[in-house]
């Protein structure tokens, strides 16, 4: 009787395990797809698709800018900034040994631009992010004399104090903006929208950004592709997309802002 009771048992189990099996899989399948989608993405292949602005969201995964998690806080994010930015061995190599290897390459990419009709000598510029001043000192190598940098840390006399979320200029105060300090932003819409602000109308921004690798671990960002980009600079038309070699920044954008109707 009890032999018979288990072999019951057995024989209604079967189809109801192959039951859960099948039902399992089902349950499973999105997260399969989001896993096959996430691998196999074709954004990896950013260098082929067309400059044709989309909208993104920056938090969303699927987009090609992202916000990298694990700031607690805005003053977290400033802090870890800071961290790097006021450690005293590495001032005094960026003030030294990092001088004169790096002012040169900023100013071949400054005469670049003014050969392109995007700066010149009268414009008046800012550099975000600037650190130590080295792009500042560039600009003003090549004749560039009206420009300043910016930073959370001041460097006088290149370079003042502020924070590029919340630039401490009036509405159209410069004609040429440059940075390489884009994967800094950790508000990446409030960084463009506030070089749009402080740009005159036909004010040209020059962006050096890292697509094919990945930035640094201050990095707050991480940008795949120049579509998002392009779609943040809401008030600008893209002049360029170009390769360049600049301290392991690969792609300048260029943008020049609208004259107003
Ligand atoms: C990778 S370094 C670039 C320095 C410089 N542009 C160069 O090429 O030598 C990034 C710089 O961005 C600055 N930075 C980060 N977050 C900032 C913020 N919210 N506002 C202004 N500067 C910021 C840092 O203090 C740091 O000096």
């Amino acid at each position: 009787m009890s032999n018979m009771h288990v072999g019951m048992n057995v024989t209604l189990t079967k189809p109801f395990i192959l039951r859960c099996f099948i039902i399992s899989l089902f349950l499973s399948l999105p997260f399969f797809l989001f896993l096959f989608r996430h691998l196999f993405s074709p954004q990896q292949h950013h260098r082929h698709v067309s400059i044709a602005a989309t909208a993104t969201t920056t938090n969303n995964n699927n987009s090609n800018l992202r916000i990298r998690p694990g700031y607690s806080s805005y003053d977290a994010y400033i802090q870890r900034q800071l961290n790097k930015t006021l450690n005293p061995r590495l001032r005094k190599i960026w003030t030294t040994r990092d001088w004169n290897r790096k002012i040169p390459v900023f100013a071949r990419f400054f005469e670049e631009l003014k050969e392109k009709k995007l700066l010149d000598k009268n414009s008046k510029a800012l550099c975000i992010g600037a650190r130590v001043g080295q792009e500042v000192e560039a600009l003003r190598r090549v004749g560039v004399w009206d420009s300043v940098g910016m930073d959370l840390v001041p460097y006088p006399p290149l370079v003042v104090k502020g924070d590029f979320h919340n630039q401490p200029f009036e509405n159209g105060t410069f004609d040429f903006e440059f940075s390489n300090v884009f994967d800094h932003a950790l508000y990446p819409e409030r960084f463009v929208a506030e070089i749009e602000r402080t740009l005159k109308p036909n004010g040209v921004c020059v962006l050096h950004v890292a697509l094919s690798r990945r930035a640094d671990k201050f990095s707050a960002n991480d940008l795949y592709s120049v579509e998002p980009l392009v779609a943040l600079f809401k008030n600008s038309a893209l002049v360029h997309v170009r390769d360049v070699d600049g301290f392991g920044l690969d792609t300048e954008v260029a943008f020049r802002k609208n004259t107003l109707r």
